[in-house]
C-alpha cells in the first residue's frame, strides 16, 4: 500500500512556533472533533486517513499523510518532523485489512515503535474505560493491548479511556432514529448496562487539555461525563430528542446475535455488527466518575443538553 504527503502548506509562522502533530483518526466521531478545534487554534497538524474526501472542509487546512493502520510503512511518512501524536483511529469490527486485534493492538504497537525512532515527545492514546485482557468482549481485549504497548515502550505517553461517546447525528444516533420510525423501538439486549455518556465535544476539549498542559508520564485519564444512564435510559432519551414516543422492546442478546451474524454472513449490509451491538452489553463507568474531566477544565454536559427534547 503506497503512502504520501500532500495537502495544503501550514502557515510559516506556525511551522516555526509549534512543532507538528500526528492526528490518527481525524475522520471519525471524537477526530472530527478534535481536528476542528485544533485548526481553530491554528496548530499545525498532519492526519494519516485512508480518504481525505472524508476530512470535508478541515482538508485544506491540514497537511495530508494517506496511510492506512494495516500499513505500517505509511507510519513512517507520517511520523516525519512529528513532536506530538493523538492516536484516535480504531475499528469495533473486523475489516478486510485487518482484525480488531490486529487494527488496535499490533496497529499501537507498530506506531509506537515507529514514533520512538521519530523521536516524538508525547503519544497521547485513546483507550476505552473498561479496556482488560481478560474481557469478554475482543474490543475491550484490544484496547487493553494498546495501553500495554504504550506501558512498555519508551514514550512519554497519556492514555485517555472514554465511556460511550456521542454526538448529535452520529452514527449511533442515526441508527437509533431510523430505528424509531418503527412502531417500537427495538434495542439489543436488556439495556442494562451503565454508561457516562461523553459529548465527542468534551471529550475532544479534554483533549486539547491534555495536549497543551500534559500530565504526568504514563497517566491514565478516564473520560466520562456528567450523569449515569443505562442504555435503555439513552435510547429513551434520544427517541425524546426525535420527537417520538415509542415502547422500547428488548431484543434477547442471542437473537441479535444470530440475526447480525446471519446478516454478516451473507454480505448483508448490516447497520451493526455482533462485536459491535455487544460493546452496549458491558458497563462503562469510570471510578471516579466525570472528575478526570473536570480537573482538565472541561465541565461535560448532559445527554439531555446536548440532544435538547
Ligand atoms: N465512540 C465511543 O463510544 C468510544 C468509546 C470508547 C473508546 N473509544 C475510542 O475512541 C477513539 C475514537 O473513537 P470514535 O468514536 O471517534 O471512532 P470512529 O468514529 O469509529 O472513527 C474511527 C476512526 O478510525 C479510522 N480508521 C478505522 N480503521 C482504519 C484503518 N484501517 N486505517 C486508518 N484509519 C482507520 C476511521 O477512518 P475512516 O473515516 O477512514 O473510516 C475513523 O477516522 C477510538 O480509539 C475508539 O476506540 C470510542
Amino acid at each position: 500500500m503506497g503512502s504520501a504527503c500532500s495537502g495544503a502548506p501550514v502557515g510559516v509562522a506556525s511551522t516555526l512556533s509549534h512543532p507538528m502533530l500526528l492526528l490518527t483518526g481525524a475522520t471519525g466521531l471524537v477526530g472530527s472533533h478534535v481536528l476542528r478545534l485544533l485548526t481553530a487554534q491554528g496548530a499545525p497538524v498532519r492526519v494519516l486517513v485512508r480518504d481525505p474526501r472524508r476530512l470535508g472542509a478541515e482538508r485544506v487546512r491540514v497537511q495530508i499523510a494517506l496511510g492506512d493502520l494495516a500499513d505500517p510503512d505509511s507510519f513512517r511518512h507520517a511520523l516525519r518532523g512529528v513532536d506530538t501524536v493523538v492516536h484516535l483511529a480504531a475499528t469495533v469490527r473486523d475489516q478486510p485489512v485487518g482484525t480488531i486485534e490486529d487494527l488496535n493492538g499490533a496497529a499501537t504497537w507498530r506506531m509506537a515503535r515507529a514514533a520512538e525512532r521519530a523521536g516524538v515527545g508525547h503519544f497521547v492514546l485513546y483507550s476505552a474505560i473498561g479496556a482488560a485482557a481478560w474481557h469478554p468482549a475482543r474490543f475491550f481485549r484490544s484496547k487493553a493491548l494498546a495501553e500495554r504497548v504504550l506501558r512498555e515502550s519508551g514514550l512519554r505517553h497519556t492514555i485517555l479511556a472514554p465511556s460511550l461517546v456521542y454526538a448529535p447525528g452520529d452514527r449511533w444516533m442515526k441508527v437509533l432514529h431510523g430505528l424509531s420510525l418503527l412502531p417500537v423501538m427495538p434495542m439489543p439486549g436488556r439495556g442494562r448496562a451503565a454508561f457516562q455518556p461523553m459529548w465527542a465535544e468534551d471529550a475532544a476539549a479534554a483533549t486539547l487539555a491534555v495536549l497543551a498542559d500534559p500530565p504526568e508520564p504514563g497517566a491514565r485519564i478516564e473520560l466520562a461525563g456528567p450523569e449515569t444512564l443505562t442504555h435503555r435510559q439513552i435510547v429513551g432519551l434520544a427517541l425524546r430528542s426525535f420527537g417520538r414516543r415509542r415502547p422500547i422492546l428488548p431484543v434477547p442478546a442471542p437473537v441479535v446475535r444470530a440475526s447480525l451474524r446471519a446478516a454478516a454472513a451473507v454480505g448483508g449490509a448490516a447497520f451493526a455488527t455482533w462485536e459491535e451491538a455487544e460493546l452496549l452489553e458491558h458497563s462503562m463507568l469510570a471510578r471516579d466518575g466525570a472528575s478526570g474531566v473536570q480537573r482538565l477544565g472541561v465541565e461535560p454536559r448532559s445527554v439531555a443538553e446536548v440532544l435538547g427534547g
